[in-house]
């Protein structure tokens, strides 16, 4: 039979009882599968490659090797969070690479957003790789492959111009949850004791802020990027809006417009904000936010967010506009 295949016989996981049976058969698969060999595990903090950190640390403690590379494009707080949750709470292997300054010195000046992406795929993989060969005595490697990806492998994800890890390092491959959906790596994740705001996290791209930072990147704007989606994020939050609405996030598009504060002109950016829902990502609508929630927001980021003048609501359904800027 192919590995590959959902067998029509497997039960949906949407129970806790459920997933803890799925936890125990995985944990004892994944013992079976690498005795007393090591792993190597990119994690970024997104729900997929957590659970799949957190079942190998039950199964196999610290022949896991987690390694977070930070590219400087991440959300606010959640290299601290990748930090908190695995290396303090589960006590696991984890090796933290800041790597901001090496990612943003090879985007500085580029502009084009496919040149951008594949400039963040291969220097990702660069990193990854200079901390493996660290790392003595690997022979497998942990991926969050889901079955979205198997079945989607023509998908939205295809079309993203990321690389994947390396096949040439000859690793095998540990995929404990490939065969299952999104919402069921959710549950299994909250069984596993991770917590809301990484097993209920929204989608987030792989060159992260990269794409909400138009055109070349340069510091300051992706500084606004980030502490305008913090805001964002906390006053949905607040709002009850965490985990209803699909995706949101801001976008610093790299042009100026004038404006004014305390008597004085200034030539500063824009912060567009996007909200939308989908089932899929290949159509998606938007948000209807309330407008004292808009409201609210567009002063905070007004009031706290250098260089910025002004607060737009992206209101385009995709097609045409694609959920991302770039
Ligand atoms: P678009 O912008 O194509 O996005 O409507 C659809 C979904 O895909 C996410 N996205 C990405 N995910 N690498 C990723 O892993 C990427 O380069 C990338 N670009 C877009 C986007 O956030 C949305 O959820």
């Amino acid at each position: 039979m192919d590995s590959n295949v959902r067998p029509e016989s497997m039960v949906r996981i949407t129970t806790p009882e459920l997933a803890d049976a799925f936890i125990k058969e995985q944990v004892e698969a994944l013992q079976k599968q690498i005795g007393d060999g090591k792993v190597l595990l990119a994690l970024s903090g997104g729900v997929d490659s957590s659970v799949v950190a957190a079942l190998l640390i039950k199964a196999i403690g610290k022949n896991l090797t987690c390694v977070h590379v930070n590219h400087g494009l991440l959300r606010k707080g959640e290299p601290e969070q990748v930090i908190e949750v695995f290396r303090n709470q589960m006590n696991a292997n984890l090796v933290y690479v800041d790597a901001t300054d090496r990612f943003l010195d090879k985007l500085a000046g580029v502009s084009d957003p496919e040149q951008k992406r594949k400039i963040i795929g291969a220097e990702f993989i660069a990193v990854f790789e200079e901390e493996a060969k660290k790392i003595e005595g690997v022979k497998f490697l942990g991926q969050g492959t889901i079955y979205p990806d198997i079945l989607e492998s023509d998908g939205v994800k295809a079309h993203h111009n990321v690389g994947g890890l390396p096949e040439k390092f000859g690793f095998e491959l540990v995929e404990p949850v490939k065969l299952l959906f999104k919402d069921e790596v959710r549950v299994v994740g909250k069984q596993l004791g991770l917590p809301d705001s990484m097993v209920y996290r929204q989608p987030f791209p792989g060159p992260g802020l990269g794409v909400r930072c138009t055109g070349a990147i340069t510091r300051d704007r992706l500084e606004a990027v980030r502490e305008s989606d913090a805001i964002l994020r906390e006053e949905f939050a607040n709002a009850g809006l965490q985990g209803k609405v699909w995706q949101y996030f801001t976008i610093v598009p790299d042009y100026r417009s004038t404006g004014v504060k305390d008597g004085k002109r200034l030539w500063d950016w824009p912060v567009v904000i996007r909200a939308v829902n989908t089932k899929d990502a290949m159509t998606a609508t938007v948000e209807e936010i309330p407008w004292p929630l808009l409201n609210k927001i567009t002063q905070r980021i007004l009031a706290e967010v250098k260089g910025v003048n002004r607060v737009l609501y992206d209101l385009s359904p995709k097609p045409c506009a694609t959920i991302e800027w770039e």
